[in-house]
């Protein structure tokens, strides 16, 4: 016997779920790049950084290989992507460096886990794991992780159209520089929130062993977990094909659908690998520049024998993608709808990637300055 009142209730409760659906928390193994096959499903740029206007040539698969930027450790298993730092480079030539596009994209309902032992870092280097759809900035861009310099800790954003904005962020970062999400305003900063952890970039992320970064794209929000890698959550180091991340506590960064639409704002992702040096007023810009280097970008750091670059790479131990239990997020070329021809599915999936930029460059430091701004004063208040 069903009672009146609890029909109504369950009437009540599907409307409720269908109106605003209740934030998926568990997702089962749907994609791994690991291992001696980590590489065979990205296409690489071949091309000179003609999208943020580094000093660098983003090498062919082919070169990659037979130049050592990008391979597999047989020792560990773990994934090395680089800069060239065996070269001799001389004036006007640029330096190789790496740039790779997961020719799968991943669409809302998707979370993707990178666990990694190294980042790049070092004057002149500005790396990111980021992902964005192939119509930019409609399908929307995530920035994960992203550095530059010698600084300490990681900078996370979005990169949206007009319309999608940051507001009540159920995080624990508390260093949140912007949050207008949109590509117009503030010159493309995007809505950014720092990681207050010095152990999320840089010299402090590779000497506590690295850790995982965990990017949840569910239409109920956007949220970024750090977890260094003595605090990586059992159903993540347990290597299981579930996971649920309400057992993650309180994301790093969120950006709940309160104020942006996920499914209006973000389309299937494509997952982006790159390390670039100097390029976009970043560190050419004097106070991106000068907050931790010296000299000028190009001439004293990109020219020269490349020893400068020893740090300057990543050492992904996987990279795995999930989707929302029950469902399959995947979007692949070859089984895309499209109708057009889906043979060529890596070079559009490059052609395409290459339409977005990855952004804040300069806010990046204006917001790294403000924040020590503001330590100083709250440890001078404290003194
Ligand atoms: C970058 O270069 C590639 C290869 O020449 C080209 O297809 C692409 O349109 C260029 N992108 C930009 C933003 O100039
Ligand atoms: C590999 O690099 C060499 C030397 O820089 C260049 O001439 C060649 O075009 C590259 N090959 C491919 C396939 O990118
Ligand atoms: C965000 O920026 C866009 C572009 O400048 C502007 O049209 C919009 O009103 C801004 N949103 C908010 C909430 O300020
Ligand atoms: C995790 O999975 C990989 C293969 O995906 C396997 O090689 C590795 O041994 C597993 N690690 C653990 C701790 O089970
Ligand atoms: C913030 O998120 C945590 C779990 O991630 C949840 O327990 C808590 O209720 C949330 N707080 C608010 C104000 O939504
Ligand atoms: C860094 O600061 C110095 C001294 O203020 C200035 O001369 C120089 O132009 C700045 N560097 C850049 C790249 O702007
Ligand atoms: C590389 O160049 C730097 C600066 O010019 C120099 O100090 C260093 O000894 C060189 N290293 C090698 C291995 O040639
Ligand atoms: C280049 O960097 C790697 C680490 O990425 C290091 O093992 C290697 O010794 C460096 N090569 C030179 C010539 O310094």
């Amino acid at each position: 016997m069903v009672s009146a009142q609890s029909m109504m209730a369950t009437a009540l409760a599907c409307l409720a779920f269908s109106v605003a659906p209740v934030a998926a928390t568990t997702y089962s193994m749907v994609k791994e790049y690991y291992g001696s096959s980590f590489f065979n499903e990205w296409t690489f740029y071949n091309n000179y950084d003609n999208l943020t206007n580094g000093d660098v040539t983003y090498v062919s698969a082919q070169n990659a290989t037979a130049y050592q930027l990008a391979y597999v450790d047989t020792a560990t298993n773990h994934a090395i992507i680089k800069v060239d730092n065996t070269s001799t480079v001389v004036y006007d030539n640029k330096r190789n460096s790496v740039r790779i596009t997961s020719v799968d994209s991943f669409g809302v309902g998707s979370l993707w886990v990178a666990d990694m032992y190294h980042v790049p870092y070092g004057c002149s280097v500005w790396p990111a794991w980021w992902s964005q759809a192939p119509l930019w900035p409609q399908g929307g861009e995530i920035d994960t992780f992203e550095g530059i310099n010698t600084n300490t800790q990681n900078q996370m954003s979005l990169h949206t159209e007009t319309g999608c904005t940051a507001v009540s962020q159920n995080q624990t970062s508390t260093l949140v520089a912007s949050t207008n999400c949109s590509y117009a305003a503030n010159s493309d900063q995007g809505c950014i929130v720092t990681d207050p952890s010095t152990a999320s970039y840089g010299a402090g992320f590779a000497s506590s062993g690295g850790g995982a970064f965990v990017t949840e794209m569910a239409s109920t929000g956007i949220s970024i977990w750090f977890f260094q890698r003595s605090q990586i959550p059992s159903s993540l180091s347990g290597n299981g094909s579930i996971i649920d991340t309400s057992t993650f506590g309180v994301p790093v960064a969120n950006w709940p659908s309160t104020g942006c639409n996920i499914a209006q704002f973000f389309q299937p992702q494509n997952l982006i690998f790159d390390i670039t040096l100097c390029g976009d007023s970043f560190t050419a810009d004097g106070a991106t520049w000068n907050s931790t280097c010296s000299g000028i970008c190009y001439n004293n750091w990109v020219m020269g024998n490349g020893t400068d670059y020893n740090n300057a790479y990543f050492e992904v131990g996987y990279v795995r993608v999930f989707s929302t239990e029950g469902t399959n997020t995947v979007v692949s070329p070859t089984t895309s709808a499209s109708g057009s021809s889906s043979t060529t599915s890596g070079s559009s999936t490059s052609s395409s990637s290459s339409v977005g930029l990855i952004h804040g460059g300069f806010w990046m430091t204006a917001t790294v300055l403000v924040l020590v701004g503001l330590f100083s004063s709250a440890l001078f208040t404290l003194a």
